[in-house]
Parts: C-alpha cells; structure tokens; sequence
C-alpha cells in the first residue's frame, strides 16, 4: 500500500484509532478557567498567627462555617502544647522546623469558635489537663469502622442544614496513615447542648463515598450556600481514575434540609448535562469542575456579588470566582504571597472569614504555614 491510499483508508475507513481521538476531542474541558475574575486587591495587610485564648497546640486547617449565626472552625492535626505552656511560640517541646522533640499528644481534629479578634479563636472541647487544658477530638476514631487515634481523618467546613434546631453536616475524609483514602463522608452536628458534638457519621463504616470508585467529596471544600438551598462539596478524584482526571475537582449537592440522606445527593456530570442522582462513574475534563485547586472554601461576596473560592497552591493564596457554585469558574488572582515560615515549607488550606467584615470590602483569611502555624491576613478589595 502506498502512503496516499493508507492515508485513504484511514480517513474513509475511520480506524479505531481516528475514531478514539475524534471522541476525546468531542469532551469539552469544562476544567479550563472562564469568565472574567474581577476581584482586584487594593492591600493585604498581614496581621499575625491565629492561636487560641484558652489553651495551647499547633494545627492546621481551621476552615470556617456558622450554626445559626455562631462560626466555628475545624482544625486538623492538633499538637498540642507542653504541659503549661500558652503561646505556641515559647513552646520548646516543639523545634523550629515543627518537628516535636518526643512523643507529642495530639488528636487528629478539634473545633473552636470564632471570636471578634481576628486572631483569636476560643477551643471547644477541652480536656482537664491543667494548668492549661488541652482539646479533646471533635469527632472521636471510632473503634466500630476499623479506626484507631492515628487513622487520618480531614474536615472542612460546618453546613448548616437547620439553624433553629442547631443543626449542620460536616464532610471529612478518612485518610489512614500511610494506606490509601478509605473514602468521604458525613456527620449530622448538633449544638443542641451549646458545644456543637458529632450527633451521628453515616454510612457502614463512618463514610459514604468510598475512595476506591467515588470521588473525594467534601475533602476539598464544602459550602452552605447562603444564596440558594443547597451544600455543594468539592473533592478530588477516585483512586479508580487515572492520567489527567486523577488531578480535577469533581462535585456533589444536597438540599440542606436533606443533607443526611444518601439517595438525595445529585452529582455533577458536566456542563452539558448538569446535575444528576446517578453517582459519577466518568471522571474526565468534562465530569469535572475545575483544576489546579487546593483545599480551601467558597464564600458569596456581598462586594463583587458573586461566588469567591478561597485557596492556596504551595505558595500563593488564591480566589478564583464564578456566577453560581457549580461554576464556570474563573482563572485564579494571587490575593497574598505569604513568607514561608520554614525554608523547606509550603502554605495550604485557604480559610475564609468573611463573618469579619460582611459587606465584603474585606476578606481576612488565614491558611497553614508548614508546619502547623495559623496565619492571619486582610485583604482588601479595589
Ligand atoms: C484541561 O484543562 C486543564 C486546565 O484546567 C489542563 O491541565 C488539562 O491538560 C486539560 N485537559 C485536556 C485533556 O485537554
Ligand atoms: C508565628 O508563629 C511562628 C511559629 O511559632 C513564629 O516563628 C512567628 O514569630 C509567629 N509570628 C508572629 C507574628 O507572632
Ligand atoms: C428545624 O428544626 C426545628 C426545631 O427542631 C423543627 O421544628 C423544624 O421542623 C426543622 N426544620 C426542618 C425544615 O426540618
């Protein structure tokens, strides 16, 4: 055969390969930014390390969510302090590059409140250690689902689903230390009796969404939409997916009111087809929602009257915005560029504190400075 007729049976024919690269160019990459970003950053003014004012560790995360009209804070790993000490920087069980000099006490997630001071939070669920009491877990390993204190557990926000009962959802993921995700899931909370307490965690073995087939959901975000009925949860990609999938954020939604039920969630099967009940088993460029993300929170900007995703690459903090939570969302704006509190670090977890200033001229938001330091920054808009 000569070249033009191989060429012509190629084209004429369509061979199985022209015909697998013609249907991947069919999908659309709804991953790719769109739309205009217009958040422009007047200042950002550092302002310090957020720390407790009623006891003493050093963790991570922190993101922030209300129950009727109170905001809290999940933290993660929570090291806490030496016996007595109470400010994380005169600590001196724990050295300089966060690694602790022994064995260090510490539970895998905790909640505190938020206070008016910007760097200050106040710990909940206090143990009796004295002089200066430390937290106890906000949602306990459970023995009953295979877990032990070091199975890895991450939250992010509180949901509310009904304020006059005290009521929220709460996405973590189930991470075991050096083992693969076992998957995400959901705990109704409830501050019926003040301190908001982990009323229940849903599904066989504490979680819903098994990490193996199902994405990561919640474990990236999770969002109460303050516009509209629903909670959004953001999450990366199933174990099962590979190449460049394995890199997107793929997404779920509930009403609020329906959070505790698995069979009303709806997932995001792309710009096309919207919202459907059937999980997501295709995890490409057009099941998902966006790329590039790390963890962080979506609030609703009173300012720029749209959506604002707040997060971090390993250097930056970042807001990407988008009409509606399930997008499309815009290129990213670097909104602060933080100094590396250790040489070798890298920052994470962009939290938002918007109950701070809610006209949205200003968003203070804190994030993780490798390791385990809370900062503080105001950002005000143009
Ligand atoms: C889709 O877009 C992302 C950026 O959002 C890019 O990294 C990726 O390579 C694109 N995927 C394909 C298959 O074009
Ligand atoms: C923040 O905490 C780190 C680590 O403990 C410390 O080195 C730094 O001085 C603190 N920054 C401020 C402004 O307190
Ligand atoms: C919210 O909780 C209150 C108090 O428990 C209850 O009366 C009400 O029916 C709940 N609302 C919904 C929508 O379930």
């Amino acid at each position: 055969m000569n070249m033009f007729s191989s060429v012509m049976v190629a084209i004429l024919g369509v061979s199985p390969a022209i015909a697998s690269v013609l249907s991947s160019r069919a999908v659309p990459n709804n991953t790719l930014p769109s739309g205009t970003n217009p958040i422009k950053v007047s200042s950002a003014q550092f302002l310090g390390n957020l720390t407790a004012d009623n006891s003493c560790s050093h963790r991570d995360l922190g993101f922030s969510g209300p129950i009727n009209g109170v905001w809290y804070h999940i933290f993660g790993d929570t090291i806490w302090c030496d016996t007595g000490v109470t400010d994380p920087n005169l600590d001196p069980g724990y050295g300089p590059d966060g690694v602790p000099g022994g064995f260090v006490p510490f539970v895998r997630d905790s909640i505190s409140q938020s206070t008016s001071n910007p760097l200050k939070v106040h710990d909940l669920h206090l143990n009796d250690n004295t002089p200066v009491p430390h937290q106890n877990q906000f949602v306990p390993y459970d023995k009953s689902f295979g877990e032990a204190v070091d199975t890895g557990f991450g939250g992010t926000s509180l949901c509310e689903t009904n304020a006059t009962a005290g009521e929220a959802a709460f996405f973590y993921l189930v991470a075991p230390n050096g083992a693969p995700s076992k998957g995400a899931g959901v705990a109704r909370i409830s501050t019926a009796f003040g301190t908001p307490t982990v009323e229940a965690r849903f599904g066989s073995q504490g979680y819903w969404w098994d990490a193996k087939t199902s994405p990561r959901y919640g474990d990236q975000a999770a969002y109460r939409d303050t516009q509209g009925d629903y909670i959004y949860a953001w999450g990366g990609a199933p174990l099962s997916a590979t190449g460049e999938a394995t890199r997107y954020v793929y997404q779920t939604r509930v009403l609020a009111t329906q959070a505790f039920d698995l069979t009303k969630y709806q997932y995001w099967y792309g710009r096309a087809t919207g919202w459907k009940t059937t999980p997501l088993t295709t995890f490409n460029e057009e099941t998902a929602v966006m790329a590039g993300a790390g963890q962080g929170q979506v609030v609703y900007s009173n300012y720029y009257k749209t959506y604002l995703f707040v997060h971090t690459d390993l250097f930056h903090v970042l807001i990407r915005t988008a009409p509606k939570p399930e997008g499309p969302w815009s290129a990213d704006v670097i909104a602060w560029t933080p100094t590396k509190f250790y040489s070798a670090g890298y920052i994470y977890a962009g939290v938002a504190h918007p109950y701070l200033d809610t006209s949205g001229k200003t968003l203070t938001v804190s994030y993780t400075n490798n390791p385990n330091v809370n900062d503080v920054v105001k950002i005000t808009f143009a």
